[in-house]
């Protein structure tokens, strides 16, 4: 089953003193989806972007969002986060022991659920949720910050997801890739099946680039993998 390749900017990454001009230029480009990343400085050591911005950023643009939460307990904190039908919600098998009633709670609310899994996270750990996800975020550094290199060996754990998915009688699930997506390594991640693209400042956001550019060369890039 051919998934379309789709693009996600990481907007931790963006200028967000510009980011409503932003919006609409990513717009233009026909991105599909807006990454944010949730912190809370427990489960990753950093924090990034929160409730508010999520609220502003949705009513701001028609483009559905893909909420990386990277906080403890994530599904005790659904309630706090406007977001509905189209939009990914993405949760961290490793920060939540209730993870099946979590995601379940995502699709309640007409959302998607993606369930992420850090690099050293063995691919069976999502055996119990083929059932309840549209998504799984395989990261491709661990998580917390921009700017990281590639974890190499996540790279056959792409191919490794796609068999397992399509083997477990889910060709439809979607396999999202965070964390150095390079045009470089982008390529290669296309090739190995990876269909949805988080873009940092690696590819869309990198120093001195053209944004609107940068997303369009980013698209050839995963769509001739
Ligand atoms: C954290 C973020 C980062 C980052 C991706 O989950 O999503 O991985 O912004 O962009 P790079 O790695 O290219 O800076
Ligand atoms: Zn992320």
């Amino acid at each position: 089953m051919a998934h379309k390749k789709q693009i996600s900017p990481s907007l931790m990454c963006a200028d967000l003193l510009n980011l409503g001009a932003e919006l609409k230029l990513l717009e233009k480009a026909g991105i599909e989806y807006l990454h944010i990343d949730i912190m809370d400085g427990v489960y990753v050591p950093n924090y990034t972007l929160g409730t508010d911005f999520v609220k502003r950023v949705k009513a701001a643009t028609s483009i559905p969002l893909d909420i990386h939460m990277m906080v403890e307990n994530p599904g005790s904190k659904l309630d706090w986060f406007e977001f509905g039908e189209g939009d990914y919600v993405c949760l961290h098998i490793e920060a939540e022991p209730h993870i099946q009633r979590a995601l379940a709670a995502i699709k309640a609310r007409g959302a998607k659920p993606m369930v992420a899994l850090n690099p050293g996270t063995p691919i069976c750990a999502i055996e119990e949720l083929l059932d309840v996800i549209d998504g799984v975020l395989v990261m491709t550094v661990n998580p917390g910050f921009a700017g990281q290199k590639l974890v190499p060996s996540t790279l056959d754990k792409i191919t490794r997801m796609r068999k397992y998915l399509d083997d477990h009688g889910h060709p439809e699930i979607e396999i999202e890739v965070d964390g150095n997506v390079s045009f470089e390594n982008a390529k290669l991640m296309s090739a190995a099946g990876a269909d949805i693209f988080v873009a940092g400042t690696s590819s869309i956001y990198a120093k001195g680039g053209d944004m609107f550019a940068n997303a369009e060369k980013l698209r050839d890039v995963i769509n001739n993998a």
